[in-house]
């Protein structure tokens, strides 16, 4: 990209979106072009078509999507499937008849199979059946992708795809069901500590392993992949270290502030024992995190309490 280039970033008022504007911004790109959900429904077609004619733009960071934590993808399958699937291929096709030089894609790691061998690399993409609970997201993020994918291979051209780890950072989702594991942590125990409870139940018992990348981190990735990579394989975006949930929730207790007990209910499930992506392929390319979680887990603490309207999300 040239500094002057016309840049789209879809959705940009998301936690990942505004992490690339923030970076591009940054980086000093001058021509970043950004349209809310009210001003255009990506799911519209004829709208999103006038959209990239009217706009031209040469680059495409495709951040909107619909998402949500397991409960939120279980109970409307229907509405997770259509409605990224429809955002998906009217941005990519609008971008592919308009002259879009380069378009990247944000999955998740969700695509890969539930009992892919950990570390998950990119090549374990369709070797397996989806975990059940989000298998509409997933389908519609491999559509997404394979969509580049097939578009490269048919027109010849330059679009990618990046599949990152669990985010958190500045924008996150508090919902109380809403939303994923560390803001949810991060609420509860913050809530906790202005209640003055002296307790907290945490689900399952704690020894799941997950891995956490900050999202700043993520947008520097998407920025450089934008810039050095091509190729129709996707790439994993993540810190390549775990933590179990155990380890995490006393993370978030000690950076809230929140000094009472953690209790462990049992009873309810842990979720997948582990989750894990190899990220050699991005090291290849000359790119690693830099954010340690604790730090991490430091600065969106700080903006929550700067953005009480994050709860209300
Ligand atoms: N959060 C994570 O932990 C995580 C992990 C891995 C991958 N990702 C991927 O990163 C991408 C972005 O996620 P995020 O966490 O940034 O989500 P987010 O904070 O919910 O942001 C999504 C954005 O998309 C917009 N959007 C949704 N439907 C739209 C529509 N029909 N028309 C126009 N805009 C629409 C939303 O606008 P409104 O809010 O106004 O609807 C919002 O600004 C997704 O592809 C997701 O799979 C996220």
């Amino acid at each position: 990209m040239e500094k002057q280039s016309r840049i789209y970033v879809a959705g940009h008022r998301g936690m990942v979106g505004s992490a690339i504007v923030r970076c591009l911004q940054k980086q000093g790109y001058t021509d970043i072009i950004t349209r809310t959900h009210t001003e255009l429904d990506l799911t519209d077609q004829a709208a999103v078509r006038r959209f990239f004619e009217d706009e031209k733009p040469e680059y495409v960071f495709l951040a909107a999507a619909k998402v949500g934590g397991i409960e939120a993808n279980n109970r409307a399958l229907a509405d997770f499937m259509y409605e990224n699937m429809m955002i998906e291929m009217n941005v990519i096709h609008a971008a592919f008849v308009t002259g879009c030089r380069k378009l990247e894609f944000l999955g998740s790691s969700c695509i890969y199979p539930r009992l892919a061998p950990q570390p998950m690399t990119e090549s374990c993409l369709l070797t397996g059946a989806l975990e059940p609970t989000n298998e509409a997201y997933a389908l519609a993020k491999i559509s997404g992708l394979k969509y580049c994918e097939y578009l490269n291979r048919q027109y010849g051209t330059d679009y990618i795809s990046v599949m990152p780890t669990n985010l958190y950072g500045p924008h996150d989702n508090y919902h109380p069901t809403h939303s994923h594991v560390l803001p949810a942590l991060i609420r509860r125990f913050h809530e906790a500590k202005i209640a003055g409870a002296d307790e907290v139940v945490c689900w399952g018992d704690g020894s799941a392993l997950r891995e956490f990348l900050y999202v700043d981190d993520l947008a520097e990735l998407c920025v450089f992949l934008m810039n050095h990579y091509s190729g129709n394989e996707t790439v994993n975006a993540g810190t390549g270290k775990e933590v179990t949930i155990r380890e995490l929730a006393h993370l978030v207790a000690k950076t809230v502030g929140y000094t009472g007990e953690i209790r462990w209910d049992t009873s309810k499930p842990n979720g997948m024992p582990r989750k894990l992506l190899d990220v050699s392929k991005s090291a290849a390319l000359g790119w690693t995190y830099t954010t340690e979680l604790e730090e991490g887990i430091r600065l969106a603490y700080r903006d929550f309490l700067e953005n009480p309207m994050r709860a209300e999300r």
